[in-house]
């Protein structure tokens, strides 16, 4: 399966989605936005698809950001629109009802630290590197860079790497938060698909409704999150995935979790 600007391949119930415009570091166009959307919406109603990893083509980069020759022109209203495509897109990857792993394989900057942040887990190369360069072009992040760095990594390391526009590496972003591992750059894959495989591995609507609470809680309040939190134990109660799992362990042997 492939789109002209991504490629597409299942390897099990785990999908590989990854931007295919290594002549230009993967660089966000509007056509990528539109066909990351679409590829999103395909894999979240897809059943056969229990995780998904999201990379960059070629060896140097993750993504470089969104395409600054198709900005460089635009005017405020399609500037706005521009950055009302990507933040929608990146909503739509933030609210998938299954994983979504980044594997940073390269440069991570500006549109590509956005798009890595609303992946629900980001797996960094050493040679990595993330930023908010931005302000070198006197712009802003506009694809939820300011709100999504600020949650994950807080005020501090938001302000320092928007105002300053500086990259740091795949070691100071595992310090900050901002990356969950890293790994040397030759395991990446390798590690990156043992992690994602277990996850596959793993109660998909347990593993929905946990990524439905850590979404909703981190946007409301403590009462309305716990009793979200509440009404979602309650609900995996509903699933032979739920028996299963306390009947092996009472069992002693390991789970088969069929999905339902
Ligand atoms: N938008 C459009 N094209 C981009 C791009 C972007 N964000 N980032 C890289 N490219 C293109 C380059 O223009 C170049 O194209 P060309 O070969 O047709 O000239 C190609 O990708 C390779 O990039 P290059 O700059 O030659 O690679 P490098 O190894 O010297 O530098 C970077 C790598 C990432 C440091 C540098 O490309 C860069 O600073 N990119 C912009 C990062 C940025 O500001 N992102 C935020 C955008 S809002």
């Amino acid at each position: 399966m492939s789109d002209n600007v991504l490629k597409i391949a299942d390897h099990g119930t785990v999908r590989v989605i990854a931007i295919d415009r290594p002549d230009k570091l993967n660089a966000l166009n509007a056509s990528t936005l539109e066909a990351l959307h679409r590829a999103f919406d395909q894999t979240a109603a897809d059943a056969a698809v229990r995780v998904v990893v999201l990379t960059g083509s070629g060896p140097k980069a993750f993504v470089a950001g969104a395409d600054i020759a198709e900005m460089a022109d635009l005017t405020p209203m399609e500037a706005r629109d521009f950055s009302l495509r990507g933040q929608r897109m990146m909503r739509r990857v933030e609210r998938m009802p299954k994983p979504v792993i980044a594997m940073v394989n390269g440069f991570a900057l500006g549109g590509g630290l956005e798009l890595a942040m609303c992946c629900h887990l980001r797996i960094a190369a050493d040679t990595a590197r993330l930023g908010q360069p931005e302000i070198n072009l006197g712009l802003i992040p506009g694809f939820g860079g300011t709100q999504r760095l600020l949650r994950l990594a807080g005020r501090a390391a938001t302000l320092e790497l928007c105002l300053t526009g500086a990259p740091i590496d795949a070691n100071r972003a595992l310090q900050l938060g901002v990356v969950n591992r890293v790994i040397p750059a030759a395991e990446l894959e390798a590690e990156t698909m043992q992690l994602a495989n277990q996850l596959a591995s793993s109660a998909p609507h347990a593993l929905r409704s946990m990524l439905d609470c850590v979404n909703i809680g981190g946007e409301c309040g403590i009462e309305e999150g716990l009793e979200y939190e509440s009404a979602q134990f309650g609900l995996v109660f509903a699933t032979q995935d739920m028996r299963e799992g306390t009947r092996a362990f009472l069992e002693k042997r390991k789970p088969a979790f069929a999905g339902h």
